[in-house]
Protein backbone atom coordinates (compact mmCIF):
# COMPACT_ATOMS: atom_id res chain seq x y z
CA UNK A 1 0.00 0.00 0.00
CA UNK A 2 1.39 3.43 -1.19
CA UNK A 3 1.88 6.06 1.64
CA UNK A 4 -0.95 7.71 0.83
CA UNK A 5 -2.81 4.71 1.23
CA UNK A 6 -1.57 3.89 4.50
CA UNK A 7 -2.79 7.61 5.66
CA UNK A 8 -6.23 6.78 4.45
CA UNK A 9 -6.43 3.74 6.43
CA UNK A 10 -4.59 5.95 9.27
CA UNK A 11 -6.53 9.04 9.68
CA UNK A 12 -9.71 8.73 7.77
CA UNK A 13 -12.50 7.75 9.42
CA UNK A 14 -13.44 4.22 8.46
CA UNK A 15 -16.97 2.94 7.65
CA UNK A 16 -16.07 -0.12 7.70
CA UNK A 17 -13.34 -2.66 8.21
CA UNK A 18 -13.19 -3.52 4.33
CA UNK A 19 -12.94 -0.26 2.17
CA UNK A 20 -12.09 -0.88 -1.71
CA UNK A 21 -9.24 1.59 -1.11
CA UNK A 22 -8.71 2.71 -5.26
CA UNK A 23 -6.19 5.00 -4.67
CA UNK A 24 -8.43 7.48 -7.14
CA UNK A 25 -5.64 9.82 -9.96
CA UNK A 26 -8.77 10.96 -12.29
CA UNK A 27 -11.89 9.85 -14.16
CA UNK A 28 -13.44 10.14 -17.26
CA UNK A 29 -16.46 9.01 -18.48
CA UNK A 30 -17.31 5.88 -17.09
CA UNK A 31 -13.67 4.87 -15.98
CA UNK A 32 -11.66 5.48 -13.16
CA UNK A 33 -8.18 5.69 -13.26
CA UNK A 34 -5.83 5.00 -9.99
CA UNK A 35 -3.00 6.16 -9.57
CA UNK A 36 -0.97 3.10 -10.72
CA UNK A 37 -2.37 3.83 -13.90
CA UNK A 38 -4.86 0.59 -13.72
CA UNK A 39 -8.58 1.59 -15.27
CA UNK A 40 -11.78 0.56 -13.44
CA UNK A 41 -15.21 0.66 -15.34
CA UNK A 42 -17.56 2.62 -12.56
CA UNK A 43 -20.52 0.01 -13.13
CA UNK A 44 -22.30 1.92 -10.16
CA UNK A 45 -21.77 5.19 -11.31
CA UNK A 46 -20.19 6.30 -7.41
CA UNK A 47 -23.42 4.78 -5.99
CA UNK A 48 -25.71 6.22 -8.14
CA UNK A 49 -24.26 9.73 -8.33
CA UNK A 50 -22.37 9.83 -11.64
CA UNK A 51 -25.63 9.36 -14.02
CA UNK A 52 -23.46 11.28 -16.98
CA UNK A 53 -20.38 9.14 -16.05
CA UNK A 54 -17.27 11.32 -15.20
CA UNK A 55 -16.28 15.18 -16.25
CA UNK A 56 -18.65 15.66 -18.07
CA UNK A 57 -17.69 18.72 -20.85
CA UNK A 58 -21.51 20.82 -20.08
CA UNK A 59 -21.11 19.92 -16.47
CA UNK A 60 -17.77 21.29 -16.15
CA UNK A 61 -18.03 24.26 -18.02
CA UNK A 62 -21.20 25.39 -16.00
CA UNK A 63 -19.03 25.06 -13.07
CA UNK A 64 -16.52 26.79 -13.93
CA UNK A 65 -18.62 29.51 -14.78
CA UNK A 66 -20.12 29.69 -11.64
CA UNK A 67 -16.94 29.79 -9.78
CA UNK A 68 -15.87 32.77 -11.87
CA UNK A 69 -19.55 34.45 -11.16
CA UNK A 70 -19.54 33.70 -7.32
CA UNK A 71 -19.24 30.93 -4.89
CA UNK A 72 -21.03 31.09 -1.24
CA UNK A 73 -22.62 34.24 -0.99
CA UNK A 74 -25.30 34.00 1.74
CA UNK A 75 -27.29 31.03 3.98
CA UNK A 76 -29.35 29.72 1.90
CA UNK A 77 -32.74 31.85 1.33
CA UNK A 78 -31.66 34.56 2.04
CA UNK A 79 -30.07 36.30 -1.62
CA UNK A 80 -31.45 35.64 -4.85
CA UNK A 81 -29.04 33.07 -6.57
CA UNK A 82 -29.65 32.38 -9.67
CA UNK A 83 -28.32 29.34 -10.33
CA UNK A 84 -30.63 27.83 -7.42
CA UNK A 85 -33.66 29.74 -8.53
CA UNK A 86 -33.64 28.41 -11.92
CA UNK A 87 -32.84 24.95 -10.46
CA UNK A 88 -36.00 24.75 -8.46
CA UNK A 89 -37.77 26.72 -11.55
CA UNK A 90 -36.40 23.29 -13.80
CA UNK A 91 -37.57 21.08 -11.41
CA UNK A 92 -41.16 22.46 -10.79
CA UNK A 93 -41.50 22.25 -14.59
CA UNK A 94 -40.42 18.66 -14.72
CA UNK A 95 -42.20 17.55 -11.42
CA UNK A 96 -46.40 16.62 -10.81
CA UNK A 97 -47.74 20.73 -10.91
CA UNK A 98 -48.37 19.41 -6.94
CA UNK A 99 -44.99 19.36 -6.23
CA UNK A 100 -44.13 22.84 -6.87
CA UNK A 101 -41.77 24.53 -3.95
CA UNK A 102 -38.08 23.46 -3.51
CA UNK A 103 -35.96 23.47 -0.79
CA UNK A 104 -32.51 22.77 -0.92
CA UNK A 105 -29.94 21.34 0.99
CA UNK A 106 -26.70 19.81 1.24
CA UNK A 107 -27.39 15.56 0.73
CA UNK A 108 -29.90 13.34 1.12
CA UNK A 109 -30.04 12.57 4.36
CA UNK A 110 -30.79 16.42 5.11
CA UNK A 111 -33.67 16.52 2.90
CA UNK A 112 -35.35 13.71 4.65
CA UNK A 113 -34.53 15.45 7.53
CA UNK A 114 -36.26 18.50 6.47
CA UNK A 115 -39.20 16.50 4.87
CA UNK A 116 -39.69 14.89 8.58
CA UNK A 117 -39.69 18.43 9.66
CA UNK A 118 -42.54 19.44 7.22
CA UNK A 119 -44.92 16.72 7.51
CA UNK A 120 -44.94 17.19 11.51
CA UNK A 121 -45.42 20.98 11.41
CA UNK A 122 -48.18 20.53 8.72
CA UNK A 123 -49.47 17.33 10.26
CA UNK A 124 -49.41 18.51 13.77
CA UNK A 125 -49.00 14.69 13.99
CA UNK A 126 -45.64 12.77 15.52
CA UNK A 127 -46.05 9.21 13.87
CA UNK A 128 -43.75 7.93 10.87
CA UNK A 129 -44.46 5.08 8.97
CA UNK A 130 -41.41 3.46 6.71
CA UNK A 131 -40.84 0.00 5.29
CA UNK A 132 -38.40 -3.00 6.16
CA UNK A 133 -35.69 -3.34 4.37
CA UNK A 134 -35.70 0.95 3.29
CA UNK A 135 -32.39 2.44 3.47
CA UNK A 136 -33.37 6.69 3.68
CA UNK A 137 -29.29 7.63 5.51
CA UNK A 138 -27.46 8.19 8.67
CA UNK A 139 -28.63 10.92 10.34
CA UNK A 140 -30.49 10.15 13.39
CA UNK A 141 -34.50 11.34 11.84
CA UNK A 142 -33.54 9.35 8.53
CA UNK A 143 -31.57 6.39 10.68
CA UNK A 144 -34.69 6.00 12.55
CA UNK A 145 -36.58 5.36 9.18
CA UNK A 146 -34.36 2.21 8.34
CA UNK A 147 -36.02 -1.11 7.29
CA UNK A 148 -32.95 -2.96 9.27
CA UNK A 149 -32.91 -2.97 12.73
CA UNK A 150 -29.09 -3.68 12.72
CA UNK A 151 -28.55 -0.43 11.63
CA UNK A 152 -30.40 1.19 14.25
CA UNK A 153 -29.89 -0.91 17.28
CA UNK A 154 -26.58 0.66 18.19
CA UNK A 155 -27.62 3.91 18.27
CA UNK A 156 -30.50 4.18 21.41
CA UNK A 157 -33.49 6.20 21.06
CA UNK A 158 -34.18 7.76 17.76
CA UNK A 159 -36.91 9.87 16.60
CA UNK A 160 -40.13 8.31 16.45
CA UNK A 161 -42.60 7.08 16.94
CA UNK A 162 -41.85 4.96 13.23
CA UNK A 163 -43.81 1.98 12.53
CA UNK A 164 -42.10 -0.25 10.19
CA UNK A 165 -44.21 -2.11 7.35
CA UNK A 166 -43.68 -5.05 5.07
CA UNK A 167 -42.83 -3.83 1.64
CA UNK A 168 -44.98 -3.65 -0.86
CA UNK A 169 -47.24 -5.61 0.97
CA UNK A 170 -50.59 -3.80 0.82
CA UNK A 171 -51.99 -6.02 3.70
CA UNK A 172 -50.23 -3.99 6.25
CA UNK A 173 -51.54 -0.90 4.75
CA UNK A 174 -54.77 -0.86 7.51
CA UNK A 175 -51.42 0.09 10.18
CA UNK A 176 -51.24 3.31 8.81
CA UNK A 177 -53.30 5.48 11.30
CA UNK A 178 -54.82 8.72 12.05
CA UNK A 179 -51.58 9.22 14.23
CA UNK A 180 -48.97 8.89 10.82
CA UNK A 181 -47.94 12.10 9.74
CA UNK A 182 -46.43 10.80 7.28
CA UNK A 183 -45.51 7.46 5.32
CA UNK A 184 -41.97 7.28 3.83
CA UNK A 185 -41.26 5.09 0.85
CA UNK A 186 -38.40 4.60 -1.80
CA UNK A 187 -40.33 3.66 -4.59
CA UNK A 188 -38.01 1.40 -5.92
CA UNK A 189 -35.72 0.08 -2.97
CA UNK A 190 -32.18 -0.28 -4.25
CA UNK A 191 -30.36 -0.88 -0.92
CA UNK A 192 -33.23 -3.15 -0.11
CA UNK A 193 -32.20 -5.03 -2.81
CA UNK A 194 -33.63 -3.52 -5.83
CA UNK A 195 -37.41 -4.39 -4.98
CA UNK A 196 -39.85 -3.15 -7.47
CA UNK A 197 -43.40 -2.76 -6.06
CA UNK A 198 -46.39 -3.22 -8.28
CA UNK A 199 -48.27 -0.13 -9.19
CA UNK A 200 -51.41 -1.55 -7.22
CA UNK A 201 -49.82 -1.06 -4.21
CA UNK A 202 -48.36 2.06 -4.59
CA UNK A 203 -51.81 2.86 -5.57
CA UNK A 204 -53.36 1.34 -2.58
CA UNK A 205 -50.57 2.62 -0.54
CA UNK A 206 -51.95 6.65 -2.08
CA UNK A 207 -55.51 5.74 -1.13
CA UNK A 208 -54.64 5.39 2.82
CA UNK A 209 -52.82 8.07 3.05
CA UNK A 210 -55.19 9.88 1.78
CA UNK A 211 -58.02 8.18 4.21
CA UNK A 212 -56.15 9.14 7.22
CA UNK A 213 -54.69 12.30 5.99
CA UNK A 214 -51.22 11.67 6.27
CA UNK A 215 -48.18 12.97 3.74
CA UNK A 216 -46.99 10.17 1.54
CA UNK A 217 -42.85 10.96 0.64
CA UNK A 218 -41.35 9.34 -2.07
CA UNK A 219 -37.74 9.08 -1.67
CA UNK A 220 -36.20 9.44 -4.91
CA UNK A 221 -32.38 9.83 -3.97
CA UNK A 222 -31.13 7.09 -5.65
CA UNK A 223 -34.26 6.54 -8.59
CA UNK A 224 -34.61 10.39 -9.44
CA UNK A 225 -33.09 11.43 -12.92
CA UNK A 226 -33.86 8.53 -15.48
CA UNK A 227 -32.21 6.01 -13.50
CA UNK A 228 -35.21 3.61 -13.63
CA UNK A 229 -36.07 4.65 -17.00
CA UNK A 230 -38.33 7.42 -15.81
CA UNK A 231 -37.14 10.93 -15.32
CA UNK A 232 -38.62 10.28 -11.61
CA UNK A 233 -39.64 6.56 -10.52
CA UNK A 234 -43.24 7.88 -9.10
CA UNK A 235 -43.81 8.11 -13.29
CA UNK A 236 -43.69 3.87 -13.55
CA UNK A 237 -46.57 3.98 -10.62
CA UNK A 238 -49.20 6.89 -11.46
CA UNK A 239 -48.77 8.32 -8.15
CA UNK A 240 -47.80 11.83 -6.58
CA UNK A 241 -46.78 11.90 -3.38
CA UNK A 242 -46.94 14.97 -1.21
CA UNK A 243 -43.35 15.50 -0.65
CA UNK A 244 -40.01 14.10 -3.18
CA UNK A 245 -36.63 14.09 -1.88
CA UNK A 246 -33.69 13.87 -4.48
CA UNK A 247 -30.35 13.93 -4.05
CA UNK A 248 -27.19 11.82 -5.50
CA UNK A 249 -27.68 12.53 -9.28
CA UNK A 250 -29.34 15.83 -8.79
CA UNK A 251 -25.97 18.02 -8.49
CA UNK A 252 -24.52 16.34 -11.10
CA UNK A 253 -21.25 14.73 -9.01
CA UNK A 254 -21.81 17.87 -7.00
CA UNK A 255 -23.02 17.30 -3.39
CA UNK A 256 -26.77 18.72 -3.21
CA UNK A 257 -30.20 17.32 -1.96
CA UNK A 258 -33.77 18.52 -2.39
CA UNK A 259 -37.34 18.20 -0.88
CA UNK A 260 -40.40 19.27 -3.06
CA UNK A 261 -44.09 20.08 -1.91
CA UNK A 262 -46.92 21.87 -1.99
CA UNK A 263 -46.85 25.91 -1.43
CA UNK A 264 -48.66 25.02 2.15
CA UNK A 265 -46.35 21.94 3.11
CA UNK A 266 -43.30 23.56 2.68
CA UNK A 267 -44.19 27.15 3.45
CA UNK A 268 -45.01 25.50 7.14
CA UNK A 269 -41.07 26.05 7.28
CA UNK A 270 -41.00 29.55 6.81
CA UNK A 271 -43.06 30.78 9.83
CA UNK A 272 -43.68 29.90 13.63
CA UNK A 273 -40.67 30.12 14.59
CA UNK A 274 -39.65 32.03 11.12
CA UNK A 275 -35.65 30.74 10.19
CA UNK A 276 -36.88 27.28 12.04
CA UNK A 277 -35.02 25.30 9.61
CA UNK A 278 -32.46 26.63 7.61
CA UNK A 279 -28.77 25.85 6.35
CA UNK A 280 -25.48 27.13 5.53
CA UNK A 281 -24.81 25.29 2.73
CA UNK A 282 -28.04 23.80 0.94
CA UNK A 283 -28.73 24.53 -2.52
CA UNK A 284 -24.61 25.95 -3.21
CA UNK A 285 -24.30 28.06 -6.70
CA UNK A 286 -21.90 25.31 -7.75
CA UNK A 287 -23.69 22.53 -7.04
CA UNK A 288 -26.90 24.03 -8.70
CA UNK A 289 -24.95 25.37 -11.71
CA UNK A 290 -24.03 21.68 -11.77
CA UNK A 291 -27.25 19.78 -11.71
CA UNK A 292 -28.91 22.47 -13.89
CA UNK A 293 -26.33 21.57 -16.75
CA UNK A 294 -26.64 18.03 -15.69
CA UNK A 295 -30.39 17.58 -15.74
CA UNK A 296 -30.41 19.13 -19.21
CA UNK A 297 -28.44 16.64 -20.66
CA UNK A 298 -30.66 13.95 -19.23
CA UNK A 299 -33.65 15.85 -20.62
CA UNK A 300 -32.21 16.67 -24.15
CA UNK A 301 -30.54 13.32 -24.61
CA UNK A 302 -33.59 11.71 -23.47
CA UNK A 303 -31.45 9.26 -21.06
CA UNK A 304 -34.73 7.95 -19.73
CA UNK A 305 -34.99 5.94 -23.01
CA UNK A 306 -31.51 4.74 -22.72
CA UNK A 307 -31.69 3.87 -19.41
CA UNK A 308 -34.89 1.21 -20.61
CA UNK A 309 -32.59 0.19 -23.79
CA UNK A 310 -29.28 -0.42 -21.92
CA UNK A 311 -30.91 -1.76 -18.55
CA UNK A 312 -32.81 -4.22 -20.37
CA UNK A 313 -30.01 -5.89 -22.68
CA UNK A 314 -27.54 -6.36 -19.34
CA UNK A 315 -30.79 -7.72 -17.66
CA UNK A 316 -31.36 -9.89 -21.19
CA UNK A 317 -28.03 -11.11 -20.51
CA UNK A 318 -27.82 -11.54 -16.98
CA UNK A 319 -31.35 -13.93 -17.33
CA UNK A 320 -29.32 -15.70 -20.42
CA UNK A 321 -26.59 -16.70 -17.96
CA UNK A 322 -28.65 -19.56 -16.39
CA UNK A 323 -26.26 -20.24 -14.00
CA UNK A 324 -27.26 -21.80 -10.76
CA UNK A 325 -25.78 -19.45 -8.20
CA UNK A 326 -28.13 -16.72 -9.63
CA UNK A 327 -31.70 -16.88 -8.07
CA UNK A 328 -33.30 -13.83 -9.95
CA UNK A 329 -32.72 -10.76 -11.89
CA UNK A 330 -34.49 -7.16 -11.07
CA UNK A 331 -34.60 -4.53 -13.07
CA UNK A 332 -35.92 -1.45 -13.57
CA UNK A 333 -34.28 0.75 -16.19
CA UNK A 334 -30.51 1.13 -15.42
CA UNK A 335 -31.06 0.13 -11.90
CA UNK A 336 -30.09 -4.31 -11.60
CA UNK A 337 -29.96 -6.53 -8.69
CA UNK A 338 -28.80 -9.83 -9.28
CA UNK A 339 -30.08 -12.03 -6.48
CA UNK A 340 -27.52 -14.57 -5.74
CA UNK A 341 -28.87 -17.90 -3.87
CA UNK A 342 -25.93 -17.56 -1.30
CA UNK A 343 -24.52 -13.96 0.29
CA UNK A 344 -20.85 -15.59 0.09
CA UNK A 345 -21.27 -16.42 -3.35
CA UNK A 346 -22.00 -12.82 -4.08
CA UNK A 347 -19.24 -11.18 -1.79
CA UNK A 348 -16.94 -13.16 -3.65
CA UNK A 349 -18.35 -12.64 -7.06
CA UNK A 350 -18.34 -8.66 -5.99
CA UNK A 351 -14.34 -9.00 -5.39
CA UNK A 352 -13.34 -11.12 -8.44
CA UNK A 353 -15.15 -8.45 -10.68
CA UNK A 354 -13.24 -5.35 -9.18
CA UNK A 355 -10.13 -7.68 -9.42
CA UNK A 356 -11.25 -7.46 -12.92
CA UNK A 357 -11.64 -3.72 -13.30
CA UNK A 358 -15.22 -3.39 -13.31
CA UNK A 359 -16.94 -1.80 -9.78
CA UNK A 360 -20.02 -3.59 -8.52
CA UNK A 361 -21.39 -4.05 -4.92
CA UNK A 362 -24.13 -5.65 -3.00
CA UNK A 363 -26.96 -3.82 -1.25
CA UNK A 364 -26.55 -2.76 2.47
CA UNK A 365 -29.69 -4.43 3.68
CA UNK A 366 -29.63 -7.97 1.30
CA UNK A 367 -26.30 -8.65 1.19
CA UNK A 368 -26.75 -11.79 -1.67
CA UNK A 369 -28.19 -9.01 -4.00
CA UNK A 370 -25.36 -7.45 -6.20
CA UNK A 371 -26.58 -3.92 -7.88
CA UNK A 372 -25.34 -3.11 -11.04
CA UNK A 373 -26.06 1.14 -11.72
CA UNK A 374 -23.95 2.26 -14.43
CA UNK A 375 -23.29 5.51 -15.61
CA UNK A 376 -26.91 6.42 -18.33
CA UNK A 377 -24.22 7.24 -20.28
CA UNK A 378 -22.11 4.16 -20.72
CA UNK A 379 -21.55 2.43 -24.00
CA UNK A 380 -22.54 -0.80 -25.02
CA UNK A 381 -19.08 -1.63 -25.85
CA UNK A 382 -18.36 -1.00 -21.81
CA UNK A 383 -21.26 -3.34 -21.05
CA UNK A 384 -19.35 -5.99 -22.66
CA UNK A 385 -16.21 -4.79 -21.20
CA UNK A 386 -18.56 -5.64 -17.80
CA UNK A 387 -19.73 -8.66 -19.22
CA UNK A 388 -16.55 -10.82 -19.85
CA UNK A 389 -15.55 -9.58 -16.27
CA UNK A 390 -18.94 -10.52 -14.63
CA UNK A 391 -18.52 -14.01 -16.41
CA UNK A 392 -14.94 -14.82 -15.47
CA UNK A 393 -15.49 -13.14 -12.04
CA UNK A 394 -18.46 -15.70 -11.76
CA UNK A 395 -16.04 -18.86 -12.38
CA UNK A 396 -13.42 -17.85 -10.71
CA UNK A 397 -16.30 -17.52 -7.28
CA UNK A 398 -16.88 -20.80 -7.87
CA UNK A 399 -13.21 -22.16 -6.67
C1 LIG B 1 -32.71 6.01 -1.12
C2 LIG B 1 -31.72 6.83 -0.37
N1 LIG B 1 -32.16 7.81 0.45
C3 LIG B 1 -31.31 8.59 1.14
C4 LIG B 1 -29.94 8.40 1.05
C5 LIG B 1 -29.01 9.27 1.84
O1 LIG B 1 -28.38 10.17 1.00
P1 LIG B 1 -27.00 10.86 1.46
O2 LIG B 1 -25.96 9.78 1.51
O3 LIG B 1 -26.75 11.91 0.43
O4 LIG B 1 -27.25 11.44 2.82
C6 LIG B 1 -29.44 7.40 0.21
C7 LIG B 1 -28.00 7.19 0.10
O5 LIG B 1 -27.51 6.17 -0.34
C8 LIG B 1 -30.35 6.59 -0.51
O6 LIG B 1 -29.91 5.61 -1.33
Amino acid sequence: MSELGDLFLKRLAQTSDAPIALEISRAEGSWLITTDGRRYLDFIAGIGVSALGHGHPKVIAAIEAQLRRHLHVMVYGEYVIEAQVQLARRLTELLPPKLERVYFTNSGAEAIEGALKAARKFTRREGFVAFDGSYHGDTMGALALAGNPTFRAPFGALPGPVRHLPFADSRALDQIDSAVAAVVIEPVQAEGGVRIPDAAFMRSLRARCDDVHALLIFDEVLTGFARTGKLFALEHFGVVPDIIVLAKALGGGLPLGAFCGSDQIIGTLSHDPPLGHITTFGGHPLSCAAALASLDVIVKQNLSERAVTIGGEIARRLRELKTPEIKAVRAIGLLIGIEFADAQFAHRFVAETISRGVIINWTLNADNVVRLAPPLTIEMTEVDFAFDAMIEALDAARH
